[in-house]
């Protein structure tokens, strides 16, 4: 038996609660996890919540991340007693995921876990700081260097944003952090943020261009918040986009692009080659020290999850939340 969040389809809406799992319920797979820690996403909480279409299959166990000991393999790859880590793959979307004692998992979406980090810290990144190093690295890959001045990060008190602070300072860079709650702003400072912006410079319907700006930019809000980023960065720059906290839309013109030969480019985690990923997570390693993620990060147990989702959706969690399966 084992311990799991279970979302379940009713006629009325759907259900979610712990429950109780005979191990027999475990979907297929070649390597079955005893999971260490999992942690709480913003997609974890859309589905949680049934705010968003985020779980495409009934009964589902949520949870896009996980790392923990291997139990069982058939998998030429993993061996019992291996620690393993996974980031999304459609785990917790169409496959039961990581908040759970036990996941049954293709042995291929899983990474040997970083040896620079333990469970609880690996989670206190999970989906959110590899997502933000991936952004990172896509701005370098453009020629972004810190030299050409300031760096946009918006939704920077979330865990996207806390971690894209932390690693572009960490590179050198200047970097101007965007939020709605300006209580946090010695957070982000104490995390490298030169200068703090209200949300609201950014998130109202804006003209196609403005005053040039930003060198470079991670954007995890999208909508007009993402159009006002675009109309600012400078000649040349480049966005990287990962997020939507504000919304799918994008009210923009073509101008950044045909008169700025501004890049916007495209962050997508959950399916991303092997490779890119062991490389990102190589690159977190490297830059994250234990300080950064002991300010980042909350630890919480599996029973407090539910109700943390609606917290965090509703944009009242700072940084990260680690879910300890031990606690
Ligand atoms: N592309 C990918 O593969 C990928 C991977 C991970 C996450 N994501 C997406 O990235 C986004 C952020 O994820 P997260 O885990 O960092 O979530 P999070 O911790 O909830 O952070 C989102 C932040 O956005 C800001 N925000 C919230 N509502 C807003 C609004 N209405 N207008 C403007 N800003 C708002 C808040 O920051 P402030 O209070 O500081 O303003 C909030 O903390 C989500 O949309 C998530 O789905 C995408």
């Amino acid at each position: 038996m084992f311990k799991a969040i279970l979302i379940d389809k009713q006629d009325d809406g759907q259900r979610v609660g712990v429950e109780t799992l005979d191990e027999d319920r475990l979907p297929e797979g070649d390597v079955t996890v005893r999971v260490a820690c999992s942690t709480l996403n913003y997609k974890d909480a859309l589905a949680i919540t049934g705010k968003g279409p985020v779980v495409r299959r009934f009964p589902m166990v949520p949870g896009i991340d996980l790392a923990g000991t291997v139990e069982h393999s058939d998998s030429d790859e993993f061996r019992p007693g291996d620690a393993v880590l996974l980031n999304g793959w459609g785990v917790g979307e169409t496959h039961w995921g990581g908040l759970a004692e036990l996941a049954r998992l293709e042995g291929r979406w899983l990474i040997p876990h970083p040896s620079d980090f333990n469970f609880q810290q690996s989670m206190a990144i999970g989906t959110a700081g590899y997502t933000a190093m991936l952004s990172v690295m896509m701005l370098e890959r453009h020629g972004v260097t810190p030299e050409q001045g300031e760096v946009l990060v918006t939704g920077a008190s979330g865990g996207v944003g806390s971690y894209a602070v932390a690693l572009l300072a960490r590179l050198g860079y200047e970097v101007a952090a965007s939020t709605g709650r300006r209580e946090e702003a010695g957070y982000l400072q104490a995390l490298g943020a030169q200068t703090i912006i209200d949300r609201e410079e950014l998130s109202a319907p804006g003209r196609p261009l403005g005053k040039e700006r930003w060198a470079g930019a991670i954007d995890s809000v999208g909508s007009h918040t993402l159009a006002n980023v675009l109309a600012t960065t400078r000649y040349g720059g480049t966005v990287a986009a990962c997020g939507l906290a504000q919304g799918m839309d994008l009210p923009s013109s073509v101008a950044p692009f045909i008169l700025r030969g501004v890049t916007l480019a495209g962050i997508e985690s959950v399916m991303r080659p092997r490779a890119d990923r062991v490389e990102a997570w190589r690159r977190l390693g490297e830059l994250l020290t234990p300080e950064h993620l002991d300010a980042i990060t909350q630890t919480i147990t599996l029973d407090e999850v539910i109700e943390k989702a609606d917290d965090l959706l509703a944009g009242r969690v700072r940084g990260r939340l680690v879910v300890d399966l031990a606690k």
